[in-house]
């Protein structure tokens, strides 16, 4: 079905969206995705005009079946509530959370900020959401969208002291896991304090050990996948690379968001304190995955997200060694119909190079 009418009306409501504070306008996003669960239909005709059915984009990671590899981040469906409207964009996967055991508030607002001449965002949201008890409640109502992979991403409360993160996690994973296909352990939100700390690799190998012993100990086997931040130095990432493969993780994560801004200095906004985030992000991104797959040799699978935008910078990431794909900010400006645009571009270039599948051009550019 032609997007060209959905990428219009996204072009006519931006200005309206962009009126409104970011954390609002986000806020008017959900409301729709849940409208658009709950109305008899409107998934389905959503999902028509955005489903990209190419098989070549179908792939295999870590023993889930993904229909195609581009995937929504953590931190738009915090509270796990629209992943039907999320999955009638096209998504072949969508990653919920940060979750933390109990519901906290976040930071105080406004904590959000679009700078637009980026196509970035920097926020210091601080995990607000609703505990891992209303997400599993949730879930547990909503229909699961059929083909979809589900990605949980889980964190640590702000007032648990460093000592019992691991608790936290282990909270998390308990509670959710007949709902999750995979889970992320978030190490690298940059705004809960010292938790970028657990990416140490000592300390990153227990905790994933301690999360793999309580997994056993349930009977419960749902992937792990580790999330880093792009502002480990090449040493610290390495290091924290083995650590993740040592502790028995299914993934990783490359990136979450960054603390630098030399790439947006000089914007009004640039000094706000949080995670940057968009199309800024892409370069480091792009480099730290690199440098991953290159450390890594297939030892695990990367899941590339910072700053992917379009067609082009989703095959970049591929080819420097992602084996998914993750966005989030690109959504704030490209809108609904983004997904499927990507796909279909990328669908377009594997054609054109005549490649089997996604795999044929995984780490080609590494
Ligand atoms: C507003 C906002 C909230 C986010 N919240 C989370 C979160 O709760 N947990 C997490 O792991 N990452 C979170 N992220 C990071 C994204 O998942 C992603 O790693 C990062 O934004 C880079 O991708 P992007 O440039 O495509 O947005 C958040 C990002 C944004 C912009």
């Amino acid at each position: 079905m032609n997007l060209a009418p959905a990428s219009l009306a996204y072009r006519i409501v931006r200005p309206l969206l962009f009126a409104l504070d970011a954390e609002r306008a986000h806020e008017f996003a959900l409301a729709l995705l849940r409208v658009a669960g709950t109305v008899p239909g409107a998934c389905a005709v959503l999902g028509a005009m955005h489903r990209v059915a190419d098989p070549r984009l179908a792939c295999q990671r870590f023993g889930l079946a993904f229909a195609n590899p581009l995937g929504l981040a953590a931190g738009f469906d915090k509270n796990a509530r629209v992943v039907r409207g999320l999955a009638a964009l096209g998504f072949g996967c969508v990653e919920v959370g940060t979750l933390t055991p109990r519901p906290q508030p976040g930071n105080p607002r406004p904590r959000m900020f679009r700078l637009p001449e980026h196509g970035a965002v920097i926020n210091r949201l601080g995990f607000n959401n609703r505990g891992v008890a209303a997400a599993a409640a949730c879930l547990a109502r909503g229909r699961r969208p059929k083909g979809l992979v589900l990605g949980v991403n889980v964190g640590k409360n702000k007032d648990t002291p460093d000592a019992a993160a691991k608790d936290d996690y282990a909270a998390g994973i308990a509670a959710l896991h007949p709902f999750a296909d995979y889970f992320t352990v978030n190490v690298s939100s940059p705004n809960t304090p010292g938790l970028r700390a657990l990416q140490a690799p000592v300390v990153l190998a227990e905790l994933l050990a301690h999360l793999a012993a309580v997994q056993r100990a349930s009977g419960s086997r749902v992937p792990v996948l580790v999330k880093l931040a792009p502002d480990l130095d090449a040493g610290a990432l390495h290091e924290a690379l083995d650590a993740a493969v040592e502790g028995g993780a299914a993934g990783v994560v490359l990136t979450n968001t960054t603390l630098a801004r030399d790439a947006v200095a000089g914007h009004p906004r640039a000094a706000e304190a949080g995670g940057l985030s968009g199309t800024p992000l892409f370069p480091r991104s792009l480099e730290v995955v690199r440098a991953g797959y290159r450390h890594l040799r297939g030892r695990l699978p990367i899941v590339g997200v910072g700053g992917i935008h379009d067609a082009e910078s989703a095959w970049r990431m591929l080819r420097a060694g992602a084996a998914l794909l993750q966005l989030y900010t690109a959504m704030v400006y490209g809108g609904p119909a983004l997904p499927a645009r990507i796909l279909r571009g990328l669908s377009a270039r594997l054609a054109e190079q005549g490649a089997a599948g996604v795999d044929a051009v995984v780490g080609a550019d590494a």
